[in-house]
């Protein structure tokens, strides 16, 4: 049994395309367009509604996204295409998912200092998987050349977070020494680009949580779970219908909810209480005051949404780089959000300082993760 584990090394994967609102409005109203166009007769009979442009105005103001990364720009910004095109792999390659996965992974194992050979298990914590199996973690794994275990789990935008409790209480029961929690996320393959409400919100990326035993750790930015809470409550706001039936039923096939789907006016005003309560609760339990926490790492969905939780958590307005936002830069990255802050923003506190990793999202589904910095 070990007392306490600590996350060692974080890994970051950035694609290496990036598209900038000016680009993707450009290309969604030429897409508005074609289809007003081609679609003439109906929208004039009243039969089909005329689709309505985008505004870079309004997606900045809304969500505070500037820019998103992905794998494929060219089929994304294709007008007639709207959709990443990403050639399927032959069985002997890694999939995608897969690949981005090991690129964070390796970083986060060279942070710790740890090979492969330290290494017990890969947990895949994201909200799509590539390939139904052999799992996304067994591929991780095989790539990795870890001995042990590796499955997938899926808790849309706080897999992350529910990754890093189940890795931990496996490592705090003796199961393993160590393991990787991989949130590879390619959001772009389940957004839907033509629709005006929410083309703008998603982007690809791959983040990497090394844990371990604490006083195993090595790392010069090591920090210690100090606890770990999860929460889901069903909500029918936040959906992604896709699935091995759904998608074959023939009423399914073509649907919009076999993509990203939300009521996104409903879902600020319910989960922004539920993960500001959940934030107070947890670190009251533990006895640690909202002004100990250092730093508030937040799922990244919305700017207007993590500025409304900072502020009830802290009581104020945040200070600058209190609850660090990447969101601008790399629009909602799912459950890697909230460790691509992480990832980028703890090295610089001070050892003994507190802060909270904060996942949010379907379900809806909340993760919080106090962490006291060691090294
Ligand atoms: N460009 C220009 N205008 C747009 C637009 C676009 N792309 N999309 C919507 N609008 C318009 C609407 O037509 C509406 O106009 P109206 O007032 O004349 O009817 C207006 O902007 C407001 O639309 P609404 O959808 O109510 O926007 P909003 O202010 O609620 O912001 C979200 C939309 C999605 C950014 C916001 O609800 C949100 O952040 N929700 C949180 C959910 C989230 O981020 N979830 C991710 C998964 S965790």
């Amino acid at each position: 049994m070990t007392a306490s584990v600590a996350i060692s090394g974080t890994g970051l994967y950035t694609p290496p395309h990036s598209i900038s609102n000016e680009e993707l409005v450009a290309s969604f109203n030429s897409f508005v367009k074609l289809h007003n166009e081609q679609h003439a007769a109906e929208i004039a009979a009243g039969t089909m509604p005329m689709l309505t442009e985008s505004s870079v105005e309004f997606i900045v103001k809304a969500s505070g996204i500037k820019s998103r990364y992905v794998i494929d720009k060219t089929g994304t910004l294709d007008p007639t295409v709207m959709t990443p095109r990403i050639p399927e792999r032959p069985n002997d390659e890694l999939s995608v998912l897969a690949e981005i996965g090991v690129a964070a992974a390796k970083e986060a194992m060279a942070k710790a200092g740890r090979t492969a050979a330290d290494i017990d298990g890969v947990i895949c914590a994201a909200s799509n998987m590539q390939r139904a199996y052999p799992a996304m973690a067994v591929e991780m794994q095989f790539a990795l050349g870890i001995q042990g275990f590796g499955f997938d789990m899926n808790v849309a935008c706080s897999s992350a977070t529910f990754g890093i409790q189940a890795a931990a209480d496996m490592i705090r029961a003796g199961h393993a020494r160590s393991l990787l929690v991989i949130n590879p996320e390619i959001c772009s393959g389940h957004l839907n680009w033509r629709d005006r409400d929410s083309h703008f919100i998603f982007g690809d990326v791959a983040t990497a949580i090394l844990l371990e035993a604490a006083d195993a750790s090595e790392a010069t930015n090591s920090w210690e779970i100090v606890d770990t809470r999860l929460k889901t409550q069903f909500s029918n706001n936040i959906r992604n219908n896709f699935g091995f039936l759904n998608r074959t039923a023939p009423e399914g096939v073509g649907k919009p909810d076999k993509l990203f789907v939300q009521e996104g006016r409903k879902v600020f005003k319910e989960v922004v209480p539920m993960v500001a309560d959940m934030i107070l609760a947890h670190t009251a339990d533990r006895d640690i005051a909202p002004a100990q926490l250092k730093r508030l790492w937040l799922h990244q969905a919305n700017i207007n949404m993590n500025d409304f939780i900072a502020r009830k958590v802290l009581g104020r307005d945040p200070e600058p780089g209190e609850s660090p936002v990447i969101l601008d830069e790399y629009a909602n990255t799912s459950s890697a959000g909230s460790i691509i802050a992480f990832h980028k923003y703890s090295a610089d506190l001070n050892p003994g300082d507190l802060g909270i990793i904060c996942s949010f999202g379907a379900g809806y589904s909340a993760g919080t993760v106090i962490v006291r910095k060691l090294a």
